[in-house]
């Protein structure tokens, strides 16, 4: 006979998908998942832009001279913004790996969003004095 009712605690896939309730540790997780594909993706492009090296300089300087576009300026941006903030939370993460502890999470995330916005924007001073 049994007493208790059968009860599936486990939420299943369709829980990873639901928004709802979560805290800022989990979007930070959201977004470090998103840029280390990101940056798997740029990586690969990379790889093959590369190949324009095997062409002569001809092939690579006319590269070289889209990538100073302000297009392309952009989507750097766009790359330095997602390396930096997976590089700085993956300290983070890195950091709890070794079984600290944060008493408030929420802090962690900010000290690590206000860090990225700070290497960010010298990065891209710097590279807009590079490309000028
Ligand atoms: C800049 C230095 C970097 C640091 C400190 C770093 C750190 C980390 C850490 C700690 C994780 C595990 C996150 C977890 O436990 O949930 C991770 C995941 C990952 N990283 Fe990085 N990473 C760096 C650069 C890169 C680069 C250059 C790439 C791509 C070319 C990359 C791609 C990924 C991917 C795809 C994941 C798996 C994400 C997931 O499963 O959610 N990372 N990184």
């Amino acid at each position: 006979m049994s007493h208790s009712k059968s009860y599936d605690w486990r939420p299943g896939p369709r829980a990873w998908w639901d928004p709802r309730g979560r805290g800022l540790g989990y979007w930070a997780f959201v977004l470090h998942r998103l840029t280390g594909l990101g940056l798997v993706a740029y990586l690969l492009l990379h790889l093959w832009m590369l190949r324009l090296l095997a062409r002569g300089p001809d092939a690579w300087d006319a590269f070289i001279r889209t990538a100073k576009s302000p297009l392309f300026l952009v989507l750097d941006g766009v790359l330095l913004l997602g390396l930096v903030y997976h590089g700085i939370n993956g300290l983070r993460l890195t950091w709890l790996g070794y079984g600290r502890v944060e008493e408030r999470p929420a802090r962690g995330v900010v000290l690590v969003l206000g860090l990225t916005a700070l290497l960010w924007l010298a990065g891209m001073g710097a590279l807009l004095l590079v490309v000028r």
